[in-house]
């Protein structure tokens, strides 16, 4: 009996059912009325009373063995019984889908405003040296963008740095000399600011260059024009303000009048009827010269927006941080604007 109740055991042991039938002769081999492990126990009578101790505590651990082989091999049967673990692959697909960034949309829709008149994107490295960053853009040594406080730096002597403006991807595509130009940029660029509802280190901006022969300031307003009502709508009207930056001359800063309250005055435009959207001018002659264009020949304009500021324009966003935080709740609101 005992050398049964051994070969019994290694068979219970090493039983690994392919399914559910294969359990349930399982339990009929085993555990049945009629079973194995039944007879067993009834031939227990037979057994010399010397052996029986020795005998009966074998035959009860082999019922144990058996039972909890059962029990294991159930448990798994239910789960995948369960409808969670066995999804119903002839359900149709796509019940959950994704949508694009809200940047993602602005920056798309002005990219196709700009194609539309002829505009190529190009794009540039997000890390760059102090000459495409600032030099050949006629910042001057001693300019506070070139300070640690505004710029993050890789490494110093030489200056490499993450850009801090789309600007060097004019540079890049001048050097490369191929005239006319006419591109936009879009991209990355980053800040060393404090992250608030306004400001963020990283932000993305659009550069737009325009260089041929006889560029004047009023090409500038009339594509800034085109780009406004198409972006903003047909009722949008336009002001220019003098302003200063290194790389035009002449500079200025193009207000749009406030989608929100259409002008008369609102927290949005801060009651003012206008809301600064870009920064442009006209590409000071440093500049092409700094990038080999002949500046007596070739004339230029210049521009660059921050995606972010006009996304919350457009869609009334009041805090910066959303853009970053990535939260399921706030980007499934975009899902229909692509
Ligand atoms: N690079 C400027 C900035 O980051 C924006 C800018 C202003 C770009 C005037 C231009 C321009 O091309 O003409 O603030």
């Amino acid at each position: 009996m005992k050398d049964k109740i051994a070969a019994l055991l290694t068979e219970i042991e090493a039983f690994v059912p392919e399914n559910a039938d294969a359990l349930e002769a399982f339990r009929l081999k085993f555990m049945s009325k009629k079973g194995l492990i039944a007879g067993l126990f009834a031939d227990f009578k037979t057994v010399a009373p010397e052996d029986r101790k020795e005998m009966g505590v074998l035959l009860n651990e082999l019922k144990d063995k058996a039972q909890g082989r059962l029990n294991q091999f159930r448990q798994i049967g239910e789960i995948e019984k369960a409808p969670i673990a066995k999804p119903d692959l002839t359900l149709p697909a796509g019940q959950f889908s994704g949508g694009r960034h809200p940047l993602s949309i602005v920056r798309n829709q002005i990219n196709s405003i700009f194609k539309r008149i002829g505009f190529t994107i190009s794009e540039g490295p997000e890390i760059e040296d102090d000459f495409h960053n600032f030099t050949a853009l006629n910042f001057p040594p001693e300019h506070p963008a070139r300070d640690m406080q505004d710029t993050f730096f890789i490494s110093r002597d030489p200056d490499i740095a993450l850009r801090t403006h789309t600007s060097s991807v004019q540079v890049r595509v001048m050097e490369a000399g191929k005239l006319p130009i006419r591109i936009i940029a879009p991209g990355r660029v980053f800040r060393n600011e404090a992250i608030s509802a306004r400001a963020h280190c990283i932000f993305h901006q659009i550069e737009g260059l325009y260089v041929d022969k006889d560029v004047s300031f009023a090409d500038l307003k009339q594509t800034l024009f085109y780009f406004a009502q198409e972006f903003f709508g047909a009722e949008t009207r336009i002001r220019f303000r003098p302003s200063y930056f290194p790389f035009t001359e002449t500079s200025a800063e193009m207000d749009v009048s406030c989608n929100i309250c259409g002008g008369s005055g609102c927290n949005i435009c801060k009651h003012s009827g206008w809301v600064e959207i870009m920064g442009c001018g006209m590409v000071d002659p440093n500049v092409l010269e700094a990038c080999g264009i002949d500046s007596s020949i070739y004339s230029g304009y210049a521009f660059g927006m921050g995606i972010e500021r006009i996304t919350m324009m457009k869609f009334q966003i009041n805090d910066l941080r959303l853009f970053f935080e990535n939260d399921i709740r706030f980007l499934k609101q975009f899902e229909a604007a692509q």
